[in-house]
């Protein structure tokens, strides 16, 4: 049953000096308590997080309980929800008016003039997610959209290297990054910014030269703007699902790791914002014999997962796709496109 009237206010009295623990506001105070339930002298209090995924949610659950049992209510339970865009900026206001900073992660970056913009995500390294992104946006280039390519990983970016770009990005007169064009796609990534230092390392923080390399690069007019994700062990990709107005997510895996992406906390998450887990592409899932032609599977790939096979890429010998591969890649690029959120 919902607590209103009367108990609510006592209830929200006793949790009234709980700060969240990052922004160091009321969580009363930041309209984060949803609702109160008692059910049979169980307390469910439903709080709404800034952030999916917040690692401080566990501080405010132990805060809750410790601030309700002190006050007699023995059996409490806290269930965690993600705040709408519209909420957070109705807290923005909040802390405007308490004249304390913004917090990093509450942050939402426009769309800009890019109309998809897909993360490229695998739940474990090394499977061939920078490949992929570079081989998606060849196919995408070559099908005539204006395309380009945002490497997220901080500690080991790739893309440049995959590309062969010696050169460094720079700023322009009022501040931006302008991307490296090559082969037509503009590219961005850590390391092609050690000369605009002054730009990027204004936060130490992985996630903050991800949103600023986001929204400081002048990306222009894009078709589609492909987020090269690290690896689905860090905070990473939550932080740019957060704050990068992403329209879908594109999931590699190599056959072998094809049940472990069922449940990765990084696509509940996604699937939480509402961002569309478009579909899997299975990577080195095959090799062809360059003697005979015979086509040799490396793994069983016919696992239930409920997410579709956007294209299964080979082995490949030299670093070449083959015309399966890019028949398989353009459709692909079809149905990325044709994705909406
Ligand atoms: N289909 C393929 N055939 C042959 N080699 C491949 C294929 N895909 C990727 N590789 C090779 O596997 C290695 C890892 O690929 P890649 O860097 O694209 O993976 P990643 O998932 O982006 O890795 P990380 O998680 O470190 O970012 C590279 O040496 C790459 O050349
Ligand atoms: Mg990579």
């Amino acid at each position: 049953m919902k607590v209103e009237g009367d108990k609510l206010k006592e209830i929200l009295a006793l949790i009234e000096s709980i700060k969240d623990p990052e922004i160091g506001i009321s969580i009363v105070k930041l309209r984060m308590i949803d609702s109160i339930e008692d059910n049979e002298d169980k307390i469910t209090v439903n709080v709404k997080l800034t952030v999916p995924g917040c690692p401080l949610s566990s501080t405010i659950e132990k805060d809750i309980k410790a601030a309700l049992k002190s006050q007699g209510y023995a059996d409490v339970e806290v269930n965690f929800g993600f705040m709408t865009k519209e909420e957070l900026e109705d807290i923005k206001n909040v802390i405007r008016k308490e004249r304390i900073s913004m917090p990093e992660s509450i942050e939402r970056y426009e769309k800009k003039k890019i109309k998809h913009i897909i993360a490229v995500y695998s739940a474990k390294g090394g499977v061939g997610k920078s490949t992929v992104v570079k081989l998606l946006s060849q196919t995408a280039k070559s099908l005539g959209y204006k395309t380009g390519i945002l490497d997220c990983d901080i500690s080991g970016p790739s893309i440049a290297s995959l590309f062969n770009i010696k050169k460094q990005a720079y700023a322009n007169e009022s501040g931006k990054i302008m991307p490296n064009v090559n082969e037509g796609i503009s590219i961005i990534g850590v390391d092609m910014l050690t000369n605009v230092e002054a730009i990027i390392w204004r936060g130490p923080l992985v996630s903050s030269a991800i949103k600023q390399m986001y929204n400081d690069t002048e990306w222009g007019d894009l078709d589609i703007l492909l987020l090269d994700l690290p690896p689905g062990t860090s905070d990473a990709p939550i932080t740019v699902f957060q704050s990068i107005p992403v329209d879908g997510v594109v999931v590699v895996t190599t056959p072998q790791e094809l049940s472990n992406i069922v449940g990765k906390k990084t696509l509940v998450v996604a699937k939480s914002l509402n961002i569309p887990v478009i579909g899997v592409i299975e990577n080195m899932s095959y090799f062809v014999c360059k003697d005979c032609g015979a086509v040799n599977y490396l793994g069983k790939s016919d696992e239930k997962i409920d997410l579709p096979i956007l294209a299964k890429l080979p082995f490949f010998m030299d670093s070449n796709p083959t015309e399966e591969s890019k028949s398989q890649l353009k459709v692909a690029i079809g149905r990325i496109i044709n994705t909406k959120k």
